[in-house]
């Protein structure tokens, strides 16, 4: 089998996870296996050696797997007997624990036909009293945490603690065999759940924009901590504190609205009271009522090294929009977006990079974009790719046609559309 074998369970958009990861990990990739709806199975050139660091940063993914061997698909299960039997692949995948061992079941397809994964799910019960029964020739007392369609989750697995005193073993179907690996990593939803809904400013009516969301789009400009970043329509800070959280140190916010100002002072102080580990002292973090299309008057030129933002995107609307309502919404925002974007060409360091929101939506089944995208390059920017071009032919990776990312939300009726670009030198 190959080495330094892991994969990655996907979380709700993998497209966004996978171009989260592949940033996140630049270089690091030696080979890429596969990308499916829930599974990116990578080769890294080392041994991922801070699994639990790497899983704190990126927020598109839920686990981090460790893949100790694999068996072929035809005789499974006298393979996984087999496999068990193995006193060596028992210590790897258990390691020296001798108190109660406590484990969980995970099932992901990969690229297996539907009905050998399904199967296998079906027989998850099964499978893990095969597994009980080898541990307990071991010696090692042992029990199973009982899961709903073969996956144990995130908050079972730390309520558990089974990273901790047990193991979530994991099987990872592909065409021909299957992984057989262990977690070792987790996403810690309830530590970004309080950032979502217990802050102090929450503004519903400019629409919250999801944790995961902002702290994706920071990891996609690639930035590095001690440069300056910049969001010029910060609202209720939820960029500015995932930037915080990332160990930025020169950090500015703006908004025209004083009171999204206000709003956001207020939650930043909340976020210093909630993690009081941030060292305060260290970061300049400055937030200031400033309209976006004139920040070239407030800042020096050239001197930010990424701009990450969710811009306004038009009115808050409680139906989908008439062609007519979409024309006049756009017409507004190509506006406010290409000042902006003026502004940004001249305050934006060489090559720095530019992570926004557009706003699109569905009319009669076909997407409706804001086309202002030749106008951004003749203002001096390039649309970069989310990703390399040997990702794009995964079904399960939906790049636009303008190469850009959706994320959408079930009954939301604007969808927010991701793009990268790059101030061309
Ligand atoms: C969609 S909200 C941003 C939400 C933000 N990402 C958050 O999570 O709180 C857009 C923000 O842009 C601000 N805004 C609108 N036009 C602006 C402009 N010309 N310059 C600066 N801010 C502006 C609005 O006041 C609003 O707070």
């Amino acid at each position: 089998m190959e080495e330094n074998l892991y994969c990655f369970i996907l979380g709700r958009n993998p497209t966004l996870a996978v171009a989260e990861i592949t940033k996140v990990l630049n270089g690091k990739i030696a080979e890429l296996i596969w990308v499916s709806q829930r599974v990116m199975a990578i080769t890294l050139k080392e041994k991922l050696d801070q699994p639990k660091k790497l899983i704190e940063k990126i927020y598109g993914t839920t686990k981090i797997v460790e893949i100790l061997a694999e068996i072929k698909n035809k005789n499974f299960k006298q393979a996984l007997s087999l496999l068990l039997g193995n006193a060596d692949f028992r210590r790897k995948l258990c390691g020296e624990k001798t108190r109660k061992f406590l484990f969980g079941l995970s099932i992901y397809n990969l690229n297996a036909e539907e009905k050998f994964f399904k199967s296998l799910v079906r027989q998850s019960t099964r499978l893990a009293n095969t597994i009980k029964k080898s541990l307990s020739e071991d010696g090692l007392r042992n029990g199973f945490v009982k899961t709903e369609k073969g996956e144990v989750s995130s908050g079972s697995i730390k309520k558990n603690k089974l990273l901790e005193f047990g193991a979530d073993f994991v099987l990872i179907t592909g065409k021909n065999e299957t992984f057989v690996g262990k977690t070792i990593a987790i996403q810690e939803f309830e530590e970004y759940e309080k950032r979502n809904y217990q802050r102090p400013a929450r503004n519903l009516k400019s629409g919250i924009m999801p944790i995961k969301l902002a702290r994706i789009m920071i990891n996609l400009a690639q930035a590095k901590e001690n440069e300056p970043v910049l969001d010029p329509f910060c609202g209720d800070a939820t960029i500015l504190q995932e930037l915080v959280l990332l160990g930025f140190k020169q950090i500015i916010g703006f908004d025209k609205n004083e009171k999204a100002v206000k709003a956001a002072k207020e939650n930043l102080v909340w976020l210093f009271g909630q993690y009081p580990n941030l060292e305060k002292e260290k970061i300049r973090l400055q937030v200031l009522a400033q309209d976006a299309t004139s920040i070239s008057t407030v800042l020096s030129p050239a001197s930010i090294s990424a701009i990450i933002s969710e811009p306004y995107l038009g009115p808050r609307l409680e139906k989908p929009p008439s062609p007519e309502e979409i024309r006049m919404i756009f017409r507004e925002l190509a506006e406010l977006y290409l000042k902006f974007f003026q502004q940004a060409f001249l305050v934006l360091k060489p090559n720095g990079k530019i992570v926004i929101i557009f706003p699109c939506f569905q009319l009669n089944k076909n997407l409706v974009f804001l086309e202002i995208l030749e106008q951004i390059k003749k203002s001096g920017f390039v649309l970069e790719s989310a990703f390399p071009l040997e990702f794009q032919p995964f079904p399960a990776v939906k790049i636009t046609a303008r190469n850009s990312i959706l994320y959408e939300k079930e009954n939301q009726i604007l969808i927010r559309e991701i793009l990268i670009f790059r101030k061309a030198v």
